[in-house]
């Protein structure tokens, strides 16, 4: 069978000539962790004028179906059927809450939603845990997280959600949002907010909130948790226990100016020096098997240089032709890669 994907618009916009490209890398990257060597011949194609990603693959069952359905840029599904007639496939992707969760803050720094679903994905793809995507409750942890697209996006999935940034205003940016949007969409939680102290010493603020998506849920503590602090990300191992977490995405600081907020506020070292005191830490917070995604500007650090930090912090570069691929302009000032690696185990 052949079919073809129609990638979202909003995709288009965001990664301008990149889209198309990102779509092919991320659907190899899926092949290859969870579709079995279903799927082959990937390809870029213009049907009618309009660009979609097709490929051949043995019928798609349920499960196929529902992994694909997860793709960051996927708008629809088809089945090239005879006379090049389009059936459209219906896609159940994982999302349990309104969009707007993802889409509503906005803000000069903000690491798009788009891109931000797509590191997670093939994060999660570079795990032991890829087959457990659509029934496993992960956990994610995003150490340099903003005012918290990753948090908002493991959310989507039904997955916990731990933060660390050291920017204070961006801690409470995403407690404001998160609790208005939690109390607006009358989704049952409990939120607690306060400093954190050891020995008497105040160490940074949490918030910590317990959720689920139907009351029932709730009532069965079949629940969600949210975990956000402000600190520095290398004291992660501070908040929670080693080991403890299945995935960390990060996106890291661009070291540049990006409108009228600079993204290398609260910076005390260079993007290369932060990832080399902190993916020590990070690579403590990961399970055996977990994995860490990065994302960050190549004209202030070079593949390299990134992937030793990982490797000397023990952690098992995944690379692929694909993975290769997943790097893009994002403007005049940032080219943007990514790197995924597996603690071994
Ligand atoms: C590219 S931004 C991430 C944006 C985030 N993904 C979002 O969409 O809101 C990098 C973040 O790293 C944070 N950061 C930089 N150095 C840090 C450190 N040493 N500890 C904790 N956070 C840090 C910055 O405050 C910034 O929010």
């Amino acid at each position: 069978m052949r079919y073809a994907i129609l990638i979202l618009p909003s995709a288009n916009r965001v990664y301008a000539d990149s889209s198309v490209g990102l779509t092919v890398a991320e659907l190899e990257i899926f092949a290859g962790a969870v579709l079995e060597g279903e799927v082959g011949d990937i390809t870029a194609e213009d049907i009618a004028g309009v660009p979609y990603v097709t490929f051949d693959s043995a019928p798609l069952d349920e499960r196929a179906t529902r992994f694909l359905a997860n793709l960051s840029s996927i708008y629809a599904l088809f089945a090239v059927e005879g006379g090049g007639l389009l059936r459209p496939v219906p896609l159940h992707p994982l999302d349990r809450f309104d969009d707007d969760l993802v889409t509503i803050p906005k803000y000069p720094g903000k690491t798009n939603e788009q891109f931000t679903k797509l590191l997670l994905n093939a994060t999660l793809m570079g795990s032991a845990f890829a087959g457990g995507m659509l029934d496993r409750r992960l956990t994610v942890l995003d150490p340099l997280a903003g005012r918290g697209t990753t948090l908002n996006q493991a959310m989507m999935y039904g997955y916990d959600a731990y933060g660390v940034d050291r920017d204070q205003k961006d801690f409470e940016a995403y407690s404001t949002f998160i609790q208005r949007w939690l109390k607006e969409k009358r989704i049952k939680h409990r939120a607690e907010n306060g400093p954190v102290r050891r020995n008497r010493q105040v160490v940074g603020r949490r918030l910590q909130i317990t959720l689920a998506a139907t009351k029932e849920d709730y009532k069965a503590a079949d629940t969600q948790r949210i975990d956000m602090v402000n600190a520095d990300t290398t004291r992660t191992l501070e908040f929670w226990k080693p080991r403890s977490v299945d995935l960390v995405v990060a996106d890291a600081p661009y070291g540049v100016q990006h409108g009228s907020r600079t993204q290398a506020k609260g910076l005390n070292r260079s993007p290369l020096e932060l990832l080399r005191d902190a993916a020590p830490v990070w690579a403590g917070a990961l399970r055996p098997g977990g994995a860490l995604g990065l994302s960050w500007n190549t004209f202030v650090a070079d593949r390299a240089d990134a992937a030793a930090a990982l490797t000397d912090a023990g952690l098992e570069v995944v690379d692929s032709p694909a993975h290769r691929r997943l790097a893009h302009r994002v403007d005049q000032a940032i080219h943007r890669d990514v790197l995924i690696a597996r603690k071994p185990g």
